[in-house]
């Protein structure tokens, strides 16, 4: 069993990705990533102009999930080509440069991180609208792969990755944060970040399903690497994001919130969950999911299966019947169909499994 995979023919040490955010603030944090486990890492956003960030800038949202009014690197972009990414190359580093966010700063940044020995390109942008002109442009300027990372702030995200992967990009990294979006600390008043109208972005497990969806949806129309970043936490995410079509699996809030050593804790639970899974390495999960994302609803009613030996008859199942279905009395589970919506919520809700279906 080996964690190794390939990106673009590149070998990394494992499928985790640390994704563009503080870690990868410049040369220190990019090995110290890469020192953890990480596959490859993505710097901070490289632009014209560092950034000023508003204080303060980060903050938990909800468990899982930061809030974050942070822009892009804070370094000069002459220090990441001078000097940031030949020391993270020195050291071992598969290096990601992101580069973002107008078509000027491609022409400024993206040949500079090439020479300075970046292996991949990642292009970023706010507006979907600048993301085709920058690839053309990065696509003149470097050789090397070039990553679209799309935003689910965009109009018709799909719609965009697909055109990018046609106009010569290499693969997608999807998504990036959600927002803008405001969290207010209730014994203040205040909202929890300092950007302008108290507004930042969200990131972690919150944004988990809406990223398994892109993913699911670019790598199924496309057969270039999708890297799937948002809302991992745990392997059981890493193997979701696996499933919907990523070839790499992206990380930044949990390594952020938890300390970026945790991906080398993560890449062990990895390991053994596609072991106990019954498979190899991660790139036997790679879409295994596609054939079950049919395009027409499914409107075949399943059947309920009940193990009364697991039963803690913690009454969750009953409770969260909105249709009053449900009964239990003495490990004996009722359900009047007349009344049952096949929502399958009660089922969703046993914690132990105890409650299952067919489906
Ligand atoms: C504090 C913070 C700063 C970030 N800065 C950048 C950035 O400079 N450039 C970028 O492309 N994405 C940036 N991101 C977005 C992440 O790369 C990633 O797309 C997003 O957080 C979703 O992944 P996650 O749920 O694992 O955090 C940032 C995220 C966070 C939390
Ligand atoms: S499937 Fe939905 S409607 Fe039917 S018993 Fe369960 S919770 Fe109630
Ligand atoms: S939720 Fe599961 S464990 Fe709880 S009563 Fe229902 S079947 Fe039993």
């Amino acid at each position: 069993m080996s964690l190794e995979t390939y990106l673009f023919g590149i070998k990394m040490q494992s499928p985790f990705i640390l994704g563009s955010g503080p870690l990868s603030y410049g040369a220190k944090g990019l090995i110290r990533a890469h020192k953890a486990g990480a596959g490859a890492v993505v710097t901070k956003t490289i632009r014209d102009n560092p950034a000023v960030n508003p204080f303060p800038h980060m903050a938990v949202a909800a468990k899982g999930s930061m809030i974050n009014a942070e822009e892009w690197s804070d370094i000069p972009g002459s220090d990441w080509v001078e000097k940031e990414i030949p020391e993270a190359k020195k050291a071992g580093v598969i290096v990601i440069a992101s580069i973002g966010h107008t078509p000027v700063e491609v022409e400024n940044w993206v040949g500079k991180a090439d020479k300075a020995g970046a292996d991949i390109i990642e292009l970023v942008s706010y507006e979907r609208d600048t993301m085709l002109p920058m690839l053309k442009r990065a696509r003149e300027l470097s050789d090397k792969p070039v990553l679209v990372k799309i935003s689910p702030n965009w109009n018709n995200p799909v719609g965009i990755a697909l055109e990018a992967l046609e106009a010569g990009a290499d693969g997608i990294t999807a998504i990036d944060s959600i927002g803008p979006v405001l969290r207010i600390d209730i014994g203040t008043g205040k909202p929890l970040v300092g950007g302008g109208h108290g507004f930042g972005w969200l990131t972690g497990s919150a944004i988990k399903p809406i990223a398994l969806r892109y993913v699911a949806e670019i790598s199924a129309a496309a057969d270039k690497p999708v890297i799937g970043l948002g809302g991992v936490s745990k392997a059981e995410d890493a193997v979701e994001m696996l499933m919907a079509g990523a070839q790499a699996v992206g990380i930044c809030t949990a390594a952020i919130v938890k300390g970026v050593e945790y991906i080398e804790k993560l890449n062990k639970k990895l390991e053994k969950l596609i072991e106990d899974l019954g498979f190899h390495n991660p790139s036997e999960l790679s879409g295994l999911s596609h054939k079950y994302l049919n395009p027409a609803a499914n409107s075949k009613k399943f059947a309920f299966l009940y193990n009364a030996d697991t039963c803690t008859e913690c009454m969750a199942c009953v409770r969260a019947c909105s249709y009053e279905a449900r009964g239990l009395k003495n490990k004996v589970m009722s359900l009047d169909t007349e009344l049952c919506r096949y929502c399958g919520l009660c089922f969703s809700v046993c914690p132990n499994g105890s409650l299952s279906s067919d489906f």
